[in-house]
């Protein structure tokens, strides 16, 4: 770790005997979640959970939401070999972006976890079961950036039709278009939106938002998602196919918007390229892993996909083009954007307030019971106290019939003394009971 990290994190976190002491255990998953721990003197909190952001330095969003609750340190680190032992021993919560990945292993190294939340609503860079097993909840944000992500991919979507990027990069570079001929020649390629066919692979939050979108344009619009309920298509108003090969052979433009889990990748691959229609275009702005890059390149390079977008790449942080072998390098009718279809300052303000605010709600409330966004909710026994969904309990998936809210929760200090009354036993404030007392938290700011 660069000595300056370690100095960032030695400054928040003072050295306490916990240095000294052997790495402290989590506390039981199997201790009866109903138990109650007996009144918690309404005063000075001694040990104070400690909640770390993993892959990133700004706090600016998080602080004012934990700080009354939780000490907050920010480790920067892009593997958990960078992760501060400190950290690694006594952090109970921990925040993640997408630039850093969890594995069953490196879950292990967090002797105290209790939640990691994902500040963001992929959690194909967790390990969710191992979490599970281990007793760790895991929260995404599921929402907070559906419509950038939708508009994003319009906007990438359009390029490919109108060619906008590519004529826009011609008039930077100083050609002349001095009649009809030279737009003939330069706009080559420019199609009609209207009456072709968008198929989306995957129509969750995400891939509704285009869907609606696409129809004002003219698309004609069909789907492939094989873990929805029928009906959907007749709610709003689209086609759908039952196989992935029937979408690819009937599509224009084919834009992905499922989830990367352990069935599809490289659902986009040289075979099922084969299945799209010749001189179609590829939208990806879900997970890079979806699609076979060198694949890409080749139907790039021979016309048979006449033209990509993707904000998402097979390695990331961004580096679609890679060093010389990177196989998207010279792939011709390409445009990259850095996974940014997510970010607006109103989403990334919102998102990360949501992430925050889900911590929050562990430390004061009840794993998984007050947790809003668990995904993987089944490896906890909820008691059923603090269930705000009218009975509803458990995660299934279910874009259409899951009441989330988006709302933020007052945080006013009578939220935090009610809930210092009643904490039961699976709470990080009683995960950060077991842990040495620390002096009052320093903040970073
Ligand atoms: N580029 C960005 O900045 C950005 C931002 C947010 C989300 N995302 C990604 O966008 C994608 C969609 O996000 P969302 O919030 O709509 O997710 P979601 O969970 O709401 O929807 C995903 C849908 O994909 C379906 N699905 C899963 N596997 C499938 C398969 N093999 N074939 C067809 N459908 C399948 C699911 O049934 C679900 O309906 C995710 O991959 C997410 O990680 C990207």
């Amino acid at each position: 770790m660069p000595p300056s990290l370690l100095k960032s994190i030695q400054s928040i976190l003072p050295p306490t005997d916990m240095d000294k002491k052997k790495p402290v255990k989590r506390p039981r998953m199997d201790a009866p979640i109903g138990a109650r721990s007996g009144p918690i003197a309404n005063g000075p909190m001694h040990a104070r959970p400690l909640v770390a952001l993993l892959d990133g330095r700004d706090c600016s969003v998080e602080m004012p939401i934990l700080k009354d609750v939780a000490t907050v340190a920010f480790c920067d680190a892009q593997s958990t070999t960078e992760i501060h032992e400190k950290v690694l021993n006594e952090a109970v919560g921990a925040l993640m972006w997408h630039t850093i990945t969890l594995t069953k292993e490196d879950i292990e190294k967090f002797k105290a976890l209790r939640i990691i939340v994902r500040i963001g609503s992929g959690v194909d860079n967790v390990d969710i079961k191992a979490a599970g097993e281990m007793g760790v909840a895991v929260c995404n944000v599921p929402g907070y950036g559906v419509e950038e992500v939708a508009d994003t991919t319009l906007c990438l979507i359009l390029n490919l039709y109108r060619r906008s990027y590519w004529l826009a990069n011609m008039v930077r570079e100083g050609k002349k278009f001095q009649g009809p001929e030279q737009v003939r020649e330069a706009a080559a390629g420019c199609a009609r939106i209207r009456g072709d066919t968008l198929g989306i692979v995957g129509l969750g939050r995400v891939g509704t938002a285009v869907a609606l979108r696409a129809k004002a344009f003219g698309f004609n619009v069909i789907f492939y998602d094989p873990y929805l309920p029928d009906g959907i298509e007749k709610s709003l108003g689209l086609t759908r196919v039952y196989t992935l090969q029937d979408l690819l052979f009937q599509s224009d433009c084919v834009s992905l918007h499922c989830t990367l889990n352990e069935h599809n990748h490289h659902l986009i691959n040289e075979y099922t390229i084969k299945q799209m229609r010749p001189g179609a275009f590829l939208v990806n702005t879900a997970r890079g892993g979806l699609v076979d890059e060198a694949a890409l390149a080749a139907a790039l390079k021979d016309g048979r996909i006449r033209a990509a977008a993707l904000d998402v790449h097979e390695n990331e942080p961004f580096n679609a083009l890679g060093g010389m072998n990177g196989p998207l390098k010279e792939a011709p009718n390409l445009i990259c954007t850095p996974h940014a279809a997510w970010y607006s300052d109103a989403s990334s303000a919102e998102l990360r307030e949501m992430a925050a605010t889900e911590i929050r709600r562990a430390i004061v409330g009840r794993i998984p019971d007050n947790l809003r966004n668990c995904v993987n909710k089944e490896y906890f026994v909820s008691s059923g106290y603090g269930d705000n969904m009218n009975g509803a309990s458990g995660y299934n998936y279910n874009p259409m019939g899951v009441p989330h809210s988006t709302t933020l929760e007052p945080l006013s200090s009578g939220v935090l003394a009610a809930a210092a009354h009643s904490t039961p036993h699976s709470t990080l404030q009683d995960a950060a009971n077991h842990l040495t007392p620390k002096p009052e938290s320093s903040e970073v700011h």
